[in-house]
């Protein structure tokens, strides 16, 4: 084993009789004692590597640890070691990627190269870092509160799958974080934990937005949060920029459902987006908010960008010689960029069964309309000189 590959890197030992390991394989380490509920929900947020005593815990107890641990999205490197170890916990451990088992008798080199082996080990399934490129980052967000904002991010997101042959190639990102609906309406349990998120600023790197990443598909991933009110003052603004910057080393394009009120990490994170979408309804309060809000955007942000009014929910009528629409532009004092039909029953099916609405009703008008307005902002050039400025 190389000197010291433990140096500095944290290890949670589950079961506090491997303390003594200290001076030997884990020399130089960073050791958080815990117990089997330390499991639940741990992710490299929490530990570089596990290491569970089982001769510490009753079988059923170390079961349900086991359990736990391998429920989460993404566990550290594990590694367990005891006397007698029951056949069954050991099958439902080697099920989780990168873990180890040793069976006494060992030693201390035993353990020292099953740590060495465990820590050289790749996830199969990594998040892609594609090539060292930026992501195309559009935000989409919402005049007045239900005007669609959600929804459509979902669909651009789906769409942007689409035209992309490569796994994980698009993460949407729901910054909600109070209350944000994105995981609610894809069917997916949020997976980012707000406190560690907080927490690991300095730390955060390609591995860790794995352990708070959900897979919706092979091509989607979403970073969500459960719900939590006091989120907005408790997450600092540079964690939030750092993780925005993260997910742009890492993915192909990223999709922010952006909250409507001002944060403190809003202008810095709006200014790194190559699009801004602003959706609102077709009654004069929301397109009299679309165009404040927009004007209130474009002053503020760096990157001179004009966000994009998408009107949703439009009715049949709407696509006629279209005077509302033109009496639409008139209260925005701008042309809209889109217009997206209005299908409750489609809306409704999608999020009751839980999949984007090209998913569930793939004829629908919505999807054939997000379709077009992915096309259009997809043909035009990214913004290459915002990016620096989404760093903390
Ligand atoms: N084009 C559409 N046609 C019919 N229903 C729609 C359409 N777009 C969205 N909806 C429905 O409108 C409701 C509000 O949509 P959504 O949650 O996406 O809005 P939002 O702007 O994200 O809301 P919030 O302000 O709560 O974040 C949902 O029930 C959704 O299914
Ligand atoms: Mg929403």
């Amino acid at each position: 084993m190389s000197a010291q590959p433990l140096n500095g890197r944290r290890v949670l030992v589950i079961g506090g009789a491997l303390s003594d390991l200290a001076k030997g394989p884990l020399d130089g380490a960073i050791l958080e004692l815990g117990g089997l509920d330390r499991l639940i929900g741990v992710g490299l947020a929490d530990a570089d590597l596990i290491i569970i005593d089982a001769d510490a815990w009753g079988g059923p107890a170390l079961a349900a640890g086991i359990q736990a641990l391998a429920l989460c999205p993404a566990p550290p490197p594990v590694l367990m070691v005891g006397t007698h170890l029951p056949t069954a916990v050991v099958r439902n451990l080697l099920r989780i990627e990168r873990s180890d088992v040793l069976d006494a008798p060992y030693s201390h080199e035993n353990i020292a190269a099953a740590i060495e082996a465990l820590l050289a080990s790749k996830p199969a399934n990594p998040v892609v870092a594609p090539t060292g490129d930026v992501a195309r980052c559009w935000a989409v967000t919402g005049a007045v509160g239900g005007s669609g904002a959600t929804t459509i991010a979902i669909e651009i997101a789906t769409e942007l799958c689409n035209r992309s042959d490569k796994d994980k190639s698009v993460c949407l990102i729901d910054l909600n974080l109070a209350d944000g609906s994105a995981a609610a309406y894809l069917g997916s349990s949020p997976a980012m934990r707000l406190g560690d998120l907080g927490r690991s600023v300095d730390k955060l790197d390609v591995a860790m937005l794995q352990a708070f990443i959900t897979p919706v598909t092979k091509q989607l991933d979403l970073l969500a949060a459960t719900r939590d009110p006091l989120a907005f003052d408790s997450v600092p603004a540079e964690s939030i920029l750092r993780m925005l910057e993260v997910a742009c080393d890492t993915y192909e394009w990223v999709v922010i459902d952006m909250p409507r009120h001002r944060r403190a990490w809003t202008v810095q994170a709006l200014s790194g987006c190559d699009e801004i979408l602003v959706t609102s309804e077709l009654t004069v309060p929301a397109l009299l908010a679309a165009r404040s809000l927009s004007d209130e955007i474009e002053r503020d942000i760096s990157s001179g960008k004009k966000p994009r009014i998408v009107l949703n929910r439009l009715a049949g009528r709407m696509f006629g010689p279209a005077p509302s629409m033109a009496e639409a532009e008139r209260a925005l004092q701008r042309k809209a960029e889109a217009g997206i039909s209005s299908d409750w029953e489609a809306a409704a099916a999608s999020v009751n069964l839980g999949g984007p609405i090209a998913t569930h009703r793939p004829k629908s008008k919505i999807v054939k309309d997000v379709q077009v307005l992915v096309r259009r902002l997809a043909a035009e050039p990214a913004l290459r000189d915002g990016k620096a400025s989404r760093a903390a």
